[in-house]
């Protein structure tokens, strides 16, 4: 964040200060319940190339030849063959690559990575790859080159390293080579030396060495730390729509994506071919990215671990509502229960007792992930839901009582589905109800009560947000009006901390050259990335959750946007670790709104304090890789007077008040 020094008076904007002062009464003396930790959390799911060719590290596309056409993202040369009896029986094909059979031939094998390799001038990458020589043949040396195949320059390669291959049996080599240049959307060649003999390879890799905390099959550092900084309190993972699958073949399979990366089998993503005018035919899932490195990152970055699985019901959008054989029956899901039972056991249970989490600890975890939450199912709709989450529900609080168990309410915020399903799942006594909103600026101006009636009570289940983002109506992008609506609704969230207990933005990841789907958290190419409008609020938020909730009322009522509101939304905290009452005040209106702070409890005279400022001159202005921090929150000092003090918040303008109680 961008950091100057003011007095209140350079935040008191003089002109245009026609509208009549609104007074926010504050009560700073009545602390009142606490804000969960989880409240603002984070959603990932591979859609967008936001796993391979994202936030995974690897950067060879198809590095296992398992994709369906076997030489997808790869371009072989000379004397090849595609063989079939590998060393991993989950991904059994490799490269067999042979004397070229001339001198002035070559014989190799060239891989264009995720819309080309990222390559940083300095930066060390390591190649790796599962070779022999079928013949038993020593020494047969193989060459890797890291080129820039649109050079204009008189050599495509760059930087070079050399690997010798000997003997029958299959072993994993490796070598580090330094890129000497920076190139955006490079390649990665592997050429046989002349006059070689023939070599087997198999799961041919390539990562930055420099990975988030240096972790083996690590994460690009760049993204993860994006992550990090969001300050998430819960991590939702792997999605989405490709928990459930175009078809239950293809629905996520968490067992498939744990274990050894070289034998984790792939899958297809359901995001290749979802949207035929955003068409991506080499967009599978490696599983690089599984199920033990989402919860190795949730305890990087500090996330309670949030799963989603599926209830035996392949995509509704794609296969209908009703019962039929591209679902589950009930009588059927008990495979699909196990699922659960075994990944509560992979990320809580005793390594000795329990095969799971053998495999866990054989993974580099002993100590559990102390899993808390489990959703079952994602956007599911109809009769069948419930149908299929009863035996779940049973099973799992039979055997698990202390896990959370999370329920759907469809895909829309609103409507006959969502109408059905909150009682459904009270019903069936979840611990939280998962709600989705992409919704537009209206739906976001008019939302900001949502929760203040929702019921209460000791039986009645939370509500997690678990995807939402206001798709601007026209312009579905991340521009900053877009992230205005959604502050401003998130202060119905903070006001109804009691009954929300979490609530995540979605999706996470975008690559420029890849996505399907905006707007989005996170957008990045090989090289570079920026945090759009939307993170800095979701990020605004995190930071500055507090630990309880504080009333703010104008007139008697929450300050929700409402007809007499003047497009202004706001709610309070407290923070007991900095003592500090925390206001957020959004004007969503195109002037000036002034207001009186009424800090109710508060020491008389002046407190220091810090405002955060977030806006943009221009609403349809955003972030982009060329200008990453064009919009970004600016920090300022100022006093505060209590028990009352005079702002004015500018037009479109999201305003943060931390005030030293
Ligand atoms: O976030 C993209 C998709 O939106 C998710 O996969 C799905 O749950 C929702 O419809």
């Amino acid at each position: 964040m961008k950091k100057i020094t003011s007095l209140l008076a350079a935040v008191t904007v003089a002109a245009g200060m026609s509208a009549q002062t609104q007074t926010f009464d504050i009560n700073t003396s009545k602390v009142g319940g606490a804000i969960p930790s989880t409240m603002y959390g984070i959603f990932f799911e591979d859609i967008n190339y936001a796993a391979d060719g994202g936030l995974y590290g690897e950067l060879v596309k198809n590095r296992s030849f398992e994709f369906p056409q076997h030489f997808m993202g790869w371009k072989a040369f000379g004397q090849f063959e595609l063989m079939n009896d590998g060393p991993f029986n989950k991904n059994p094909h490799y490269v067999r690559l042979k004397n070229s059979g001339h001198n002035d031939k070559y014989t190799g094998l060239e891989n264009e990575g995720f819309f080309g390799i990222g390559y940083q001038r300095g930066a060390d990458y390591r190649f790796t790859v599962w070779a022999r020589t079928p013949n038993g043949d020593d020494k047969v040396t193989l060459r890797v080159l890291f080129c820039d195949p649109s050079t204009m320059g008189e050599r495509q390669q760059f930087s070079e390293g050399t690997l010798e291959i000997s003997g029958k049996e299959w072993k994993k080599y490796e070598v580090v080579i330094k890129a000497n240049q920076t190139v955006d959307k490079g390649s990665l060649r592997i050429m046989l030396a002349r006059n070689s003999r023939t070599v087997d390879l198999e799961h041919i890799s390539l990562f930055p060495v420099d990975v988030y905390k240096g972790d083996e099959n690590g994460m690009r550092k760049d993204l993860a730390e994006s992550l990090e900084q969001l300050k998430p309190g819960v991590f939702r993972f792997p999605g989405g729509c490709i928990v459930e699958g175009t078809d239950l073949a293809t629905r996520y399979q968490w067992k498939n994506s744990v274990g050894p990366v070289e034998n984790r089998p792939l899958n297809e993503n359901r995001w290749h071919y979802t949207f035929d005018y955003r068409f991506f035919p080499d967009y599978y899932q490696s599983y690089g990215l599984g199920f033990y490195e989402y919860f190795r990152l949730s305890e990087q970055i500090g996330a309670e671990p949030l799963p989603v699985v599926s209830v035996g019901l392949s995509c509704e959008f794609q296969n209908g509502s009703e019962r039929n054989d591209r679902h589950v029956p009930v009588d059927q899901l008990q495979p699909y229960i196990d699922d659960v039972l075994d990944l509560i056991e992979f990320a809580n249970g005793d390594p000795a007792k329990n095969q799971w989490a053998k495999l866990r600890a054989d993974m580099g975890h002993p100590a559990p992930f102390n899993l808390k939450y489990v959703a079952i199912g994602n956007e599911q709709w109809g009769p069948i839901y419930p149908e299929n989450l009863k035996p779940f529900i049973e099973q799992v609080r039979a055997k698990y009582p202390e896990i959370k168990l999370i329920g759907s309410s469809g895909p829309n915020s609103e409507g006959g589905d969502f109408e059905y399903l909150w009682p459904e799942m009270r019903k069936l006594g979840v611990d939280l109800v998962d709600e989705h909103f992409y919704r537009n600026e209206e739906w976001f101006l008019k939302s900001g009560n949502r929760y203040d009636n929702y019921k209460r009570g000791k039986n009645e289940p939370k509500v997690f947000a678990g995807e939402y983002a206001c798709h601007g109506r026209g312009k579905k992008w991340n521009h900053f009006n877009a992230a205005l609506m959604e502050a401003a609704f998130m202060t119905d969230l903070e006001r109804n901390a009691d009954i929300v207990e979490m609530a995540t933005y979605a999706p996470l990841f975008a690559h420029v050259d890849g996505w399907q789907w905006r707007p989005d958290a996170i957008w990045y190419d090989n090289l570079r990335k920026f945090n759009s409008c939307s993170y800095y609020v979701q990020q605004l938020y995190a930071l500055n959750k507090g630990t309880n909730m504080l009333t703010l009322t104008m007139n008697g009522k929450p300050v929700a946007g409402n007809d007499d509101q003047n497009g202004l939304f706001a709610s309070a905290v407290y923070d007991k670790d900095t003592d500090e009452v925390i206001i957020k005040v959004i004007n969503t209106g195109d002037k000036p709104q002034p207001v009186t702070f009424n800090l109710k409890g508060m020491k008389k005279g002046a407190h220091q304090a810090q405002l955060i400022t977030f806006h943009s001159d221009d609403i349809n202005a955003e972030n982009t890789l060329d200008e990453p921090t064009k919009i970004v929150p600016v920090k300022s000092s100022l006093t505060v007077t209590a028990p009352a003090q005079d702002i004015t918040v500018p037009a479109r303008t999201f305003y943060i008040y931390k005030i030293k109680k």
